[in-house]
């Protein structure tokens, strides 16, 4: 390898999507060459198949990220990606080393390691998925693996088309079906450096804004507006932290898209603001499909627009979903995501939601044997062509119209939105969910993998429905549910129609008092999650991070993970279970129970003990978790910074921390890296912050671990560099690893 090779990579995303000019992409490259791009020391290459009459240097206009081609030439096939095409699918075969590891391709459920399975990217209405089922709503044509000697590999295929990757032990075959496409391929020193090359070619996330990072609370559906009324009253009494409140398909007038029932929802408006005032934040979904209803303004502009996917003789496809037969945006062309762009920012505009849920776009079409459109329905957008090209960038489409829709409405928030469906670049446009899972512990054990390899995938910022969206749930599980999804980047609780209701209190007392003690618990983890997605954001690292990030012998465990750089989560995820083992990766000095009572354990395995109530999460010797307050909602004055500072042996510890006000679009933030270190039984404090947020001063306490007779408590001063005297406050200051300097 050359120095020239090791020179880092620097790709502005480019989208396709230039010509609609309420489009978010343009707006996001705009935003990308003001701030600078994703820098990574990543190697990219990208390998083309030679086919006579296709060149890569022409891409199809579907090719999703039309990666600057005319600065690098593509690499043919060589011994180790070979390109088979026979006029109908394209096989790309990559050879690896055998201990190669793979990860990736998006949430399936299942292990998180890939070797050994074949999995589809075809995006499908998977409800009641399991073990067998053979594609999810999303496609990440997207695999990272971990080479044996070390070193990590990422390979992207550059396709929206129907993709099979089927992964050995010695390699992989991605299966394209129906166009040529190139691969490429991503080398370089760690995973991190693999995912910040992926960030840097996708578009990373933006930062999202802090209501979203709180608890959401839904249900299909809070049928009226009293009843939506009567469950954030609840939340406030009961005080269950919630930061948003979320209006299913029953707040329609008979599923009619844009449109409120007006005997339950007499006043949207009026209840958003009630709501506002309470704290929560309302989301509201919209589906693609409209019903085809000479009475409605909105299936009729659609029609007189052409705005629909139609069959081959130019016709409107139809298909039935909740409100009955139904028409499908054509969400390739520019002027009908500008219309539905103009849709939704009159519905926000006139309830004042404050963000939206995207659902049932992949699209979901039911009563039919492929639960979709018609492979051969026509779109006429972005170089046109039939359906089977277009199907997995569906719900991608139509995030990008939302999002230009929300931000029209509001041009200096932070839009949020969330998706079921998606393709690999959807996640600088909306976070997304597992799908309709079933109360089950095995759905509860898969939301690690799950939630880990979106993570791998391009996509931080996800998580499942807590409870179990089908089926009835007992109180173990639904705390167990909760235990997690405290840990996990997106935290909502949701539950089905039929299914007995999942609210925080609906399985008694116990119950809730254990749900409430989590979600207090992410609350006052928000400093570190803000920190993580700021990682996100600038790094491609996703919050959660297998432990194979931190020691790669730790391959196959995906029952734990890592939340940001310094704890690591230890879930119960099993029935009548107390305590569980983890293994703890080598590269720590050692690891504390996070806010515990000075437990450390210095390798190998820890035992810890978890009953009902109790989530195991270890903190790495050496680092400072800084906290909040357990606030009942992220617009509650945030007035407390609890710093946890964990000393290593040598008896120092180290943070960051990233604080801004965490809903406009200004790049207003603090980057802090506080440092700690103990010598002759005093403890300095030194700061030293990047950026500019001038931050209220808040009162700051002091948890110290690593010394004999556990954890000391004190005020810190406010200020950049302080020490405390250990030594006049009483107590040991010996190190509970060996007596520190
Ligand atoms: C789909 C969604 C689910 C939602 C339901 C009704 O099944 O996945 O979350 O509650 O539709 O809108």
């Amino acid at each position: 390898m050359t120095p020239e090779d090791r020179r880092p990579t620097r790709v502005h995303a480019v989208a396709p999507l230039a010509e609609c000019p309420l489009d978010p992409l343009p707006l996001y490259r705009e935003r990308a060459s003001t701030r600078g791009p994703i820098t990574h020391s990543a190697r990219i290459e990208t390998y083309s198949p030679s086919i006579e009459g296709w060149s890569p240097r022409r891409p199809s206009p579907v090719l999703t990220y039309p990666l600057a081609f005319e600065e690098r030439e593509s690499v043919r096939a060589d011994g180790e990606v070979r390109f088979e095409w026979d006029h109908s699918t394209l096989r790309i075969q990559v050879h690896w080393p055998a201990g190669t590891h793979a990860y990736g391709l998006g949430a399936s459920p299942g292990p998180l390691l890939r070797n050994g399975r074949s999995l589809l990217c075809w995006n499908t209405d998977a409800w009641c998925y399991g073990e067998h089922t053979p594609a999810l709503y999303q496609s990440h044509p997207w695999l990272l693996a971990q080479l044996p000697g070390g070193g990590s590999l990422g390979l992207l295929v550059d396709t929206p088309r129907r993709l099979l990757a089927s992964v050995a032990r010695d390699g992989v075959e991605f299966a394209v079906d129906g166009e040529p496409c190139v691969l490429h391929r991503v080398e370089a020193e760690s995973p991190g450096e693999v995912l910040a090359a992926l960030a840097a070619m996708i578009g990373p996330i933006e930062r999202p804004p802090h209501w979203a990072l709180g608890y959401h609370q839904c249900r299909w559906s809070y049928a009226s507006a009293d009843e939506v009324r009567a469950v954030a009253t609840r939340m406030r009494a009961e005080r269950i932290p919630c930061d948003a409140i979320w209006l299913d398909i029953d707040h329609m007038d008979r599923f009619r898209v844009f449109t409120w029932e007006p005997e339950r929802f007499p006043d949207p408006p009026g209840l958003i603001d009630a709501l506002a005032e309470q704290g929560f934040h309302t989301v509201a979904i919209v589906d693609p499909g409209i019903a085809v209803d000479e009475e409605s303004d909105t299936y009729r502009a659609g029609r007189e627009g052409r705005h629909f996917v139609e069959d081959s003789q130019g016709n409107a496809i139809h298909g039935r979903v909740w409100p009955g037969v139904c028409a499908f945006p054509d969400f390739t062309r520019a002027s009908t995501r500008a219309w539905w762009a103009s849709l939704v920012r009159r519905w926000i505009e006139e309830s004042g939601l404050a963000g939206v849920w995207n659902d049932m776009n992949e699209p979901s079409v039911m009563r039919t044997p492929t639960g979709t459109l018609p492979e051969s329905a026509q779109h006429r957008g972005m170089g046109g062509g039939e359906h089977a090209r277009f199907h997995n960038l569906y719900g991608h489409l139509m995030c990008a119209a939302t999002v230009a829709g929300i931000r029209a409405a509001r041009p200096s928030a932070r839009p949020f939105v969330l998706t079921r469906s998606a393709h690999l670049a959807t996640s600088h446009l909306a976070a997304t969910w597992t799908g309709d899972n079933m109360s089950r512990w095995e759905d509860l054990a898969w939301a690690v993998p799950m939630v880990l390899s979106l993570g791998l995938s391009g996509q931080p910022f996800s998580g499942p429905d807590l409870g179990g969206f089908f089926g009835e749930v007992d109180e173990e599980l639904f705390v167990r549910w909760f235990e997690l999804g405290a840990y996990l980047p997106f935290c909502r609780g949701h539950g089905e129609k039929h299914s007995p209701r999942k609210e925080p209190w609906s399985l008694g007392r116990t119950a809730l008092g254990h749900v409430r003690a989590a979600l207090e618990r992410r609350m006052r983890l928000l400093p570190m999650l803000v920190t993580a997605f700021d990682q996100a954001h600038h790094r491609g690292l996703p919050p959660c991070r297998p432990l194979w990030f931190d020691d790669p012998d730790l391959w196959e465990v995906d029952d734990a993970f890592l939340l940001g750089d310094d704890l690591l989560v230890a879930p119960i995820l099993a029935p009548g279970v107390s305590e569980r083992s983890v293994p703890l990766p080598k590269n720590g000095a050692g690891w504390f129970r996070h806010g515990g009572e000075g437990e450390v354990w210095t390798g190998g395995q820890a035992h810890l003990e978890a009953p009902l109530g109790r989530t195991p999460v270890l903190a790495r010797a050496g680092s400072i978790i800084v906290e909040a307050k357990a606030r009942l909602h992220t617009g509650e004055a945030d007035t407390l910074r609890t710093w946890h500072v964990y000393l290593d042996p040598r008896g120092r510890a180290e943070g960051e921390l990233f604080e801004e006000p965490g809903e406009g679009l200004e790049e207003i933030y603090l980057r802090r890296r506080i440092q700690a270190r103990l010598h002759g039984g005093r403890l300095a404090f030194h700061l030293e912050d990047r950026g500019e947020f001038p931050q209220p001063e808040r009162e700051r306490r002091l948890r110290l671990y690593g010394l004999e007779g556990g954890p000391r408590e004190a005020v810190l001063p406010l200020g950049d560099s302080f020490e405390l005297d250990l030594e006049s406050s009483g107590g040991s200051w010996k190190s509970v690893f060996r007596e520190i300097p």
